[in-house]
């Protein structure tokens, strides 16, 4: 594949004169008053997570796709009928209303305006494909988050129907699976049906769209809050290859787990690395950072037709 080129030039941390920032393991997130319904700054920045950590040496250019992959999403889903809530106002850093102290070029192409949301505490995971550690119990009990499938399944194959297997939101430390049981138990029925069937139709209507565009969304996992009048929206990044399972289409559905367009190439370049995932972790080789800038920039083309500015 011929080499994609933007703007090569890494942003690892902001500190904005707009208060303290609560960052992530990418995002660096500023609380903003802009009218007088809570709003929020997020900058996606270049750093890379893995294993629960955040690696010593950032993907140039990351951030700016995670930016574009999730606005083409809002802009999708804003376009639905009815209409998917979503926290979303602009990445026009220029409509943001922000001191005219702070220099927008950092930020240019990696913000987003948001509304503020208390944000429910599971991520809402829904998978179509059999991958990963649903793999793994798979073969080893039939299951998958402990729903049954059918016994004839091969690595990577499409599933019967999506399933929603939700996870806690850890502050810190590993998310950890959890029954739809255990989720309603903490939420009530009501909300966590409902975040159940939004969920669905969403990764259900985004992977048609995806297939057209020559990728599979094997996996993906949703945030979802309630903004300051109660109303349930989705938040956070949506349907990135940081948040889901990206396969190329013409990869998919041949008997094996294709390479994915996501991190799981800086996962298995570290586990190969013989890193004990307890200690700091090593630095990324530049051929590493390299194969998943472009993993990440191809993923951008294929999908919003496009590199970031
Ligand atoms: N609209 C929103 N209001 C409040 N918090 C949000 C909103 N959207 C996303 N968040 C939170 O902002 C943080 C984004 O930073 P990120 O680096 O992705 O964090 P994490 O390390 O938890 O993945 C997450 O904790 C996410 O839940
Ligand atoms: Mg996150």
């Amino acid at each position: 594949m011929a080499m994609m080129s933007f703007n090569q030039s890494a942003v690892i941390e902001t500190n904005l004169p707009i208060g303290k920032p609560i960052r992530g393991k990418v995002r660096d997130c500023y609380r903003l008053d802009v009218s007088d319904e809570p709003h929020m700054l997020i900058v996606s920045t270049d750093r890379v997570s893995a294993f629960d950590w955040v690696l010593p040496t950032p993907i140039p250019g990351k951030g700016k796709v995670l930016t574009t992959v999730s606005k083409f999403w809002f802009d999708w889903l804003s376009e639905q009928s009815p209409p998917v809530s979503h926290h979303l106002v602009t990445t026009n850093v220029d409509e943001m209303g922000l001191p005219s102290t702070i220099d927008l070029e950092p930020l240019r192409g990696r913000s987003m305006l948001v509304k503020a949301a208390s944000v429910i505490p599971f991520e809402c995971v829904v998978r179509g494909w059999l991958a990963g550690s649903g793999l793994l119990e798979y073969q080893k009990a039939g299951t998958v988050c402990g729903i049954p499938l059918p016994p004839d399944l091969h690595p990577g194959d499409r599933l019967p129907c999506s399933i929603f297997t939700p996870a806690t939101k850890a502050t810190e430390g590993h998310d950890e699976n959890v029954s739809f049981g255990t989720m309603a138990e903490s939420l009530g029925d009501v909300l966590a049906s409902e975040l159940r069937e939004k969920s669905i139709a969403v990764y259900d209507a985004a992977i048609g769209l995806a297939v057209e565009k020559g990728i599979v969304l094997a996996d993906t996992k949703f945030e979802w809050g309630h903004d300051s009048d109660g109303q349930l929206m989705l938040v956070d990044e949506v349907l990135t290859p940081d948040s889901s399972r990206f396969w190329p289409a013409e990869l998919a559905c041949k008997g094996e787990v294709p390479e994915s367009f996501d991190k799981q190439f800086v996962r298995d370049w570290l586990a190969s690395s013989g890193w004990d995932r307890m200690s700091t972790p090593p630095p990324l080789p530049p051929e590493i950072v390299d194969g998943t800038r472009q993993k990440y920039l191809d993923v951008c083309q294929r999908l919003t037709g496009s590199l970031p500015c």
